[in-house]
């Protein structure tokens, strides 16, 4: 038995996230095989920053596998706003759950909570470090649509600096064979080098970077849009002049292939028109669904392997 957390998704090889996969197309096909699977288990969501889906899903997520919540949304509600540290913290909420879901604002926090939890810690997203739960929702997706996650262009669009949605998909990504991304951002939202020194140029993954969406739109199988993320900006009058930087409509739409697979981790705020929801190749929506499956799979396997169900 052992206590396993997850802060990124380099902590799945890819045997587990196929079988993470392959639980999430099962309880798709057959939730009442899964609905008491939890029974007298309790996920702790500590949510120190803003959150629909991300709280919402894994909520949703236990009470479907007949578990229960305990809940803290916002720091100011807990006693985080007493100054208590994230480690006391995680060692306290151990005390009343068995697994616990964190979002943190600072990078790194997840990996704090999991070295003083003594319950596995899910990342739910630390600051603009990274979100693993998103990116297995995103890896469904794609396999659902594409029916592959190996041998497509990915293109990934916005801000590429502060979205950490796109820093774990490109990790998960880069351990396909016959990738190939185009990274389309302002010259001021570029991925990181770190990203891309660790899993682009280690894996000797073709990459192209560019600021123009309409020039690559032809060529892409998926176009992942993300928000220009308002709340890591120093200074509001760059947000302000990049948070416009690419809107995708059904104009632009006309460039792209028939079989192109839409995607946005969501919220969105004027990245994606509405008018392009009625697209068949929209999947933003799916993706939201796809995400709560995920995270069942996930509570499911650190609980089976804390030796709790
Ligand atoms: N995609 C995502 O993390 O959404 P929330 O911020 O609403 O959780």
């Amino acid at each position: 038995m052992t206590k396993r957390s997850i802060i990124d998704v380099p902590d799945l090889s890819l045997p587990e996230l196929d079988r993470l996969m392959d639980t999430a197309e099962d309880i798709i096909a057959r939730p009442d095989d899964y609905a008491d699977a939890c029974r007298r288990k309790k996920l702790a969501t500590l949510f120190f920053e803003p959150s629909t889906r991300t709280r919402l899903s894994f909520e949703a997520a236990m009470y479907e596998l007949g578990g229960n919540v305990l809940s803290v949304t916002g720091a100011a509600t807990s006693s985080a706003a007493k100054g208590e540290s994230v480690a006391d913290t995680a060692k306290t909420v151990s005390c009343y759950a068995d697994i616990i879901a964190m979002r943190h604002p600072k990078e790194g926090a997840a990996l704090v909570a999991a070295r003083n939890a003594s319950v596995p810690v899910i990342n739910a997203g630390d600051g603009g470090h990274c979100h693993p739960t998103q990116t297995l929702a995103d890896l469904l997706t794609i396999r659902r649509e594409k029916g592959r996650l190996d041998r497509v262009t990915v293109g990934l669009c916005g801000d590429l600096k502060f979205g950490r949605t796109v820093h774990s998909l490109i990790g998960a990504l880069s351990r396909y064979a016959g990738l190939r991304f185009v990274l389309v951002s302002p010259e001021e939202l570029k991925v990181p080098s770190y990203v891309k020194n660790e899993h682009l140029k280690k894996n000797g993954i073709p990459y192209l970077q560019t600021t123009d969406l309409e020039e690559v739109i032809g060529d892409l199988d998926i176009l992942y849009m993300t928000r220009v993320q308002r709340e890591r900006f120093f200074n509001e009058e760059d947000y302000l002049r990049l948070r416009d930087s690419y809107i995708l409509t059904p104009e632009k739409l006309k460039k792209a292939r028939k079989d192109l697979c839409v995607m946005h981790p969501l919220p969105r705020v004027n990245e994606i028109s509405v008018a392009v929801d009625d697209d068949p190749r929209a999947c933003y929506f799916k993706q939201v669904l796809n995400g709560k499956y995920m995270r069942m799979a996930l509570i499911l396997m650190l609980l089976r392997e804390a030796g709790k169900l």
